[in-house]
């Protein structure tokens, strides 16, 4: 049971989807198309899901991407709550699908019957520049691929192109010091702002004394002024978000164009 009683997987609306799911996060087992039973290495928990599905059944959101699928635990959750809405439609890249994941990813979206799916294995960063140059837009996008500082902002660099203006970007593993980092650059962008977020709980000790360390170190950056302070010190101190730098996932929301000048550049 999740801690406040729900059943798992519960918001999931399809039956095939939800027993897909729950069964394989409670035997920690996925099959592929041959009928090979594997481990199941990556994807989102449970609450990290019910919390997409819940912000794509909020808004109107119907062209959806994701950068990440392996064994299909966000794909599935995101073409479930797509579902049913006219013309949607949800773009998976995975530069691995069928090598080291065997294709289980895009089995499982089979499985659920989802058809308005199209999954594309590529590098992303040949894929979205593509896309972009196509002049694709996209309501909401989930950035969940290769994990370092220069690959995720440049998955963020092409969704931001295509994220229409009101849509949704979804950050997992928030609290890696990459996607952390990107994270907070994208916050400064005047048309962003944070939405929304799955805390990480429970702490871990290392976590804890890193919280404590930045808080101290963010309060004494508050008496320098804020011109020495930055000069001084990361972002990550001086705009210390506890909320933001340990959460699981982070949630932005575009809120206009973006109108960033040629020399625009946030301390970050
Ligand atoms: C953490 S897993 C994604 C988990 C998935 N979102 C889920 O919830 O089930 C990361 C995925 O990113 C893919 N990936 C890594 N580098 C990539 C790249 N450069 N382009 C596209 N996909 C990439 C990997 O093959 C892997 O499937």
């Amino acid at each position: 049971m999740t801690p406040d009683n729900r059943t798992p997987w519960d918001f999931l609306a399809s039956r095939k989807a939800r027993n897909l799911l729950s069964n394989a996060a409670s035997t920690g087992k996925v099959e592929s198309s041959d009928g090979e039973t594997r481990k199941l290495e990556a994807g989102l928990a449970e609450a990290e899901c019910r919390f997409i599905h819940r912000m794509i059944r909020k808004n109107p959101i119907r062209h959806t991407l994701e950068v990440g699928c392996a064994h299909g635990v966000s794909t599935v959750t995101i073409c479930d709550a797509i579902q049913n809405r006219q013309g949607s439609f949800h773009r998976a890249i995975d530069i691995e699908q069928s090598g080291h994941w065997r294709g289980i990813g895009a089995a499982n979206v089979n499985r659920c019957g989802f058809r308005n799916f199209e999954l594309l294995e590529e590098d992303s960063a040949h894929c979205l520049p593509r896309l972009a140059h196509k002049g694709e837009t996209l309501d909401f996008a989930l950035i969940d691929g290769w994990h370092s500082f220069d690959h995720a902002l440049m998955d963020f660099f092409y969704i931001n192109r295509m994220l229409k203006t009101g849509g949704i970007l979804v950050f997992d593993d928030a609290a890696n010091l990459s996607i952390n980092k990107v994270i907070r650059y994208v916050e400064k962008y005047p048309c962003y702002e944070i939405i929304g977020h799955v805390p990480r709980r429970p702490w871990s000790r290392r976590r804890k004394i890193a919280h404590t360390g930045r808080l101290i170190a963010h309060s004494i950056s508050r008496v320098l002024p804020r011109a020495v302070s930055e000069n001084l010190m990361d972002a990550v101190v001086t705009d210390y978000n506890p909320q933001r730098e340990n959460a699981t996932l982070v949630a932005f929301r575009k809120t206009g164009e973006d109108k960033r000048d040629f020399w625009w550049c946030p301390h970050f």
